[in-house]
């Protein structure tokens, strides 16, 4: 009998229509069902209607659930279970075997915790990592704490909590300043890169203001940068090949920081941004000291199935951890430059032999038996 596997999900919610000749942008349209060419990423994500425009950055389109969705049903009996208010009941109701969880949540610092702490509470097998690590790697002030315990690189850091925590920071400047528990480039700018006090505390000021949080200061690290996908348990655990970072395309006098502008507003689907290289080509040194680096990071943080680690050198070229990823972006078109599915096409996989494998892996973890031998 096939596997039931349930998959959990936040769709991403469409724009209201503009009105007739305001100065709005285009409604949100997921691009697989648009007529014409995709729309650009910039118009996908940013909602004018909103306080924060970023808020939805970090759920899935369509395309991104329906892809996913059809990788799974090659190998067992999909139930889509969107994480919504009605979720605890329908997933109660349909108790699948387990649940493939790309859920990202909308609000607190355990958002990504609250599916698999849900199946924890009925019971029911949850893959990728569980609801504490979730929360634990969402905070990046609590993830540096854990790497720092364990001996894994990472840059010196605060946490400002107040204005006058960043009046009062006593780590030397240039400092990197971005709220402690988002992602997807929320809340981090070109403005996040601070080179004296007065900047400092204006962006401490704003980041407070707009996402009510604490802010994490820490060194900036002016190196090269890498994100590292790792797939696997235990002994298993893996790198695929390490993605690393141009950041000459950026715009003429950018700064090097892949933050919201980056992700969201200068590489569109019109015109991307060739702003990522895989196999990065580093030396083998290089290379094995940020793989050790990020597989040490994924044990720290107790990791399970999948996780994309970013990395980045400090001003003496050695690889630190900059935060976890254990819900990474999958997005299926590889002109949307998702790394994941990068560094599994860099290593052979297509988009459906990466969702087939990790959720081989979960079911292993959970069973001890190989969904893809059943299968076969
Ligand atoms: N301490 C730092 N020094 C230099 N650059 C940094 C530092 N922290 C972050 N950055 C830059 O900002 C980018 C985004 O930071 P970070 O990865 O913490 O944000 P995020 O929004 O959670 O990312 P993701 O899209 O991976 O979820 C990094 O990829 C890097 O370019
Ligand atoms: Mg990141």
């Amino acid at each position: 009998m096939a596997v039931r596997i349930g998959l959990a999900f936040n769709l991403k919610p469409e724009a209201p229509a503009p009105v007739a000749g305001a100065d709005s942008p285009s409604p949100v349209t997921p691009s697989h069902q648009s007529e014409g060419p995709a729309l650009p990423s910039a118009q996908r994500v940013l909602r004018s209607d909103l306080e924060q425009p970023d808020l939805y950055a970090e759920w899935d389109e369509q395309g991104t659930i329906d892809a996913v969705a059809a990788a799974l049903s090659t190998i067992g009996e999909v139930i889509l279970l969107e994480a919504n208010e009605t979720f605890p009941e329908r997933l109660r109701a349909a108790r699948p075997d387990f649940v493939f969880n790309i859920a990202e949540g909308l609000y607190g610092p355990n958002r990504e915790g609250h599916v698999p702490a849900i199946c924890e509470f009925f019971g029911i097998p949850c893959h990728a990592s569980d609801p504490l690590s979730l929360s634990l790697c969402l905070h990046k002030g609590r993830t540096k704490e854990m790497l720092l315990q364990h001996g894994v690189p990472t840059a010196p850091f605060t946490i400002a909590r107040t204005r006058d925590d960043a009046r009062n920071v006593a780590l030397p400047f240039p400092l990197f300043a971005k709220p402690c528990f988002e992602g997807s480039g929320k809340g981090v700018s070109v403005q996040s890169l601070c080179h004296n006090r007065a900047e400092l505390v204006a962006r401490v000021d704003a980041l407070l203001d707009t996402y009510r949080q604490p802010v994490l200061i820490e060194t900036w690290l002016p190196g090269l940068e890498f994100t590292v996908a790792v797939l696997g348990n235990g002994e298993e655990a893996r790198c695929l090949p390490i993605v690393g970072m141009r950041f000459d395309v950026l715009p003429p006098g950018a700064p090097p920081i892949y933050g919201y502008e980056a992700k969201w507003l200068w590489d569109t689907v019109a015109n991307p941004l060739q702003l990522f290289e895989c196999p990065a080509q580093v030396p083998d040194e290089l290379t094995r000291d940020i793989e050790r680096a990020a597989l040490a990071a994924y044990r720290a943080l107790e990791c399970r199935d999948w996780c994309r680690i970013d990395v980045r050198c400090d001003g003496a070229g050695r690889p630190m951890v900059v935060e976890l990823n254990p819900l990474p972006g999958i997005l299926p078109d590889p002109r949307d430059n998702s790394c994941f599915p990068k560094a599994a096409r860099a290593a052979g996989m297509s988009y459906d032999d990466l969702i087939r494998a990790v959720a081989d892996i979960a079911w292993r973890r959970i069973s001890g038996e190989s969904l893809l031998a059943e299968v076969r």
